[in-house]
């Protein structure tokens, strides 16, 4: 479920709970200032001894039988000037401390009296935080249960500035869209979702946007010689697929296009190489890569982006079979380098590397950039609250990093180096798909092996290992898929390239 019923307006509702803002000094968001002319507000922020703290929040039961309940939230020490994030921040705060309380509330907090540094945002901004806030996966529970009961339906936000604002969410509304279908393809279990079904779902959620989509399959890419890819395609039933998304919304139609590819392995066993029992189940998750691709292209194209975009998502499942790839093996990939395999767990690296050349000759992009669970090192190194990031090119890096800060979904670089390099090299083929014994930093290792697919393009590559699910509050959403990337990739692309 989500909130969908958000509005702007310039009065509240009645018969609903309210959003007041404190500042630490107790004093009171503009909007809320009318509403306490009996000190009612005041008397209860004194009961509760609320101090106003920074996105703490409580709440009481109003005497004013206009109003259910009045919700505290903190907004610190005045004057605070809030950043992008932290608007977005106050929306998710309000939702978690308003869902459970009353159907429909108004927020007597806007952008206007949070001195917000670009005020033009905030109420919008903050919207955005509260709608990407109350998404949950919950299809499958057949059965609600009463204590996580969501009452929350309606929210009103209250501001002058109503119409501008309104307009304006229309714009963030677009971009929520896209990342709840990177949130939910993503959420879904891989037997409902694997390469032919992704790639259907691509179809009919793109194609009427305008977005040209091309599937190529098995047949094809044989004939391609993508070796790689299909050598991690070939133990399971499921036959494999790579989806192409374009996107030409720039004004000259010929402008080289931003490329992102996914990687996108609806269920990674491991194959012969297979996983331990524990936690095998969360390898669902491992085509976050594409779904992310596959959000951002919708977000793209709902908000009609002035720039070329190429979207691909490498579908494969990973199994073991009779049919099965075997350490061991030396396959072709489609750039004409041969890769022994060391273990059929490392098949992130093999679909990408026929997925990136694949894009990079076909469609000659400016800049690619890859996102992909691929992996656990990165975790180790990093959490779960960065995803790594290897570029090739300082500028490119820069702009990922700038974007990261504004939206927060933060990126940690991480070093590419020729030592790396080396630590790859086969004795019987070109390279391996692990790095020799002993080398250690295995997200590097793994991006040294892309950056051998990608010759002198700008490119850059996330690993979201540790980043595409959030058990611990990281993020903007409830417990589970992220959608990680597709507000970072979007503000990219907008601030960079889509002027
Ligand atoms: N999909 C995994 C990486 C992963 C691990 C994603 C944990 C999310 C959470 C990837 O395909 C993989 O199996 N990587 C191996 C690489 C190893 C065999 C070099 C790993 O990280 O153990
Ligand atoms: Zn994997
Ligand atoms: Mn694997």
């Amino acid at each position: 479920m989500v909130v969908k019923d958000i509005k702007f307006s310039e009065k509240m509702s009645e018969n609903c709970s309210i959003v007041v803002g404190v500042y630490s000094d107790g004093t009171l968001s503009s909007g809320a200032v009318s509403l306490n002319s009996n000190g009612e507000i005041s008397a209860g922020i004194k009961k509760l001894d609320f101090c106003g703290k920074l996105f703490k929040t409580d709440s009481f039961v109003s005497c004013n039988d206009k109003i259910n309940h009045v919700i505290l939230v903190g907004l610190g020490e005045k004057p605070k000037e809030f950043s992008e994030v932290e608007m977005e921040k106050l929306g998710a705060t309000i939702y978690c401390a308003a869902s459970k309380l009353d159907r429909e509330i108004s927020v007597l907090i806007s952008g206007e009296d949070v001195a917000f540094k670009c005020s033009k945002y905030g109420t919008s901004l903050m919207a955005l935080g509260f709608t990407l806030k109350s998404w949950e996966f919950d299809k499958y529970k057949t059965k609600k249960c009463e204590c996580n009961k969501k009452n929350l339906q309606k929210a009103v936000f209250v501001t002058k500035e109503c119409a501008a604002v309104e307009s304006e969410f229309i714009w963030f509304r677009n971009l929520a869209d896209g990342i709840f279908l990177t949130r939910e393809v993503t959420s879904e279990p891989s037997n409902v979702i694997y390469p032919e079904s992704l790639a259907n779902i691509a179809k009919s959620e793109l194609e009427p946007l305008g977005v040209e989509v091309q599937i190529l399959e098995k047949e094809e890419m044989a004939r391609l010689g993508m070796g790689a890819l299909l050598g991690v395609a070939q133990g399971s039933e499921k036959d494999p697929r790579l989806v192409i998304l374009k996107w030409n919304g720039a004004a000259d139609k010929n402008a080289k296009p931003v490329a992102f590819v996914g990687k996108g392995v609806t269920f990674d066993s491991g194959g012969i190489s297979i996983k331990p029992d524990d936690g095998m189940h969360e390898m669902r998750y491992d085509m976050a890569g594409s779904g992310t691709v596959l959000g951002l292209m919708k977000a793209v194209a709902l908000n009609k982006l002035p720039v070329n975009v190429v979207g691909a998502m490498a579908l494969v499942e990973n199994m073991p079979s009779g049919s099965a790839q075997r350490p061991g093996d030396v396959v072709k990939s489609m750039s004409g380098q041969t890769i022994e395999i060391m273990s059929t767990d490392a098949e992130g690296r093999l679909i990408l590397a026929d997925a990136l050349w694949y894009v990079q000759n076909k469609h000659d992009p400016e800049a690619i950039i890859d996102l992909a669970t691929l992996t656990g090192a990165i975790v180790v190194a990093l959490g779960h609250e960065f995803a790594g990031l290897f570029s090739n090119c300082d500028q490119l890096a820069d702009q990922i990093k700038a974007s990261a800060k504004i939206t927060g979904e933060k990126v940690w670089r991480m070093p590419l180096t020729e030592h790396f390099d080396k630590s790859i090299n086969s004795d019987i083929a070109d390279m391996i798909n692990l790095s020799k014994p002993g080398t250690r930093a295995g997200g590097t290792t793994a991006a040294q092996f892309l950056k051998r697919f990608v010759n002198d393009k700008k490119w850059a590559h996330i690993d979201i290992a540790g980043v595409e699910t959030d058990k611990d509050g990281l993020f903007f959403c409830s417990k589970g898929v992220t959608g990680f990337g597709v507000h970072l990739l979007f503000d990219f692309l907008c601030r960079n390239y889509a002027k």
